[in-house]
């Protein structure tokens, strides 16, 4: 049990199941990339950081990896009013991009960068999310690459956090009733 202010987290799912879906992720992603793909993966600041780095060390052949950062969340509810705090740097354009994130809900974020990605002219957005909440997605993209379905729960750890802490945490906790 881990205590974060004011609420309890239980185990979820633990670190070794998460490396292992993580490898088998890579995999897949790999079997779809053609030799002359510019892949390039686009992650979503605070919370893929983890997620990616062990995603991405998989791959052996060259790849971009750029950075931006949204802000949506309060506590433990999605909000609509996305903010982009940081952009991406270098150029997009041509390149087969890889967006990934820690997890997916309401769809919100994932609309919010697919609709400002595209302006940077990239040969094709796809979505790469370690966790995706399926209940709760209310957008018509298709998630192309997903760790684990979740129900709707609140999570933290492995890069997830509420109010800024469980981040370092290496098992993903669930929030504990
Ligand atoms: P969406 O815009 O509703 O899809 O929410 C996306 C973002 O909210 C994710 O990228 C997370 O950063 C955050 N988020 C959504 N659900 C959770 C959760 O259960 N725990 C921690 N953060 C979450
Ligand atoms: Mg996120």
């Amino acid at each position: 049990m881990v205590k974060l202010h004011d609420k309890k987290f239980e185990l979820y799912i633990p670190d070794r199941t998460i490396q292992e879906r993580v490898k088998e992720l890579s995999e897949v992603i790999k079997s779809k990339i053609s030799p002359t793909d510019d892949l390039h993966f686009v992650v979503v600041l605070n919370g893929a950081y983890m997620f990616a780095g062990d995603l991405t060390k998989h791959f052996e052949t060259t790849c971009g990896i750029s950075f931006l950062k949204v802000s949506s969340y309060e506590g433990t509810s999605s909000t609509d009013k996305i903010e982009l705090q940081l952009d991406v740097d270098g150029s997009l354009e041509d390149k087969r991009v890889i967006v990934v994130e820690d997890i997916v809900d309401s769809g919100n974020t994932i609309d919010f960068l697919i609709n400002h990605l595209k302006k940077k002219k990239p040969k094709s957005i796809e979505i790469c999310t370690c966790l995706f909440k399926p209940r709760a997605y209310t957008k018509e993209h298709e998630i192309d690459f997903v760790g684990f379905e979740i129900e709707n729960e609140f999570v933290v750890g492995y890069g997830m956090d509420y109010n800024q802490l469980g981040r370092n945490l290496k098992d993903l906790h669930v929030i504990s009733s």
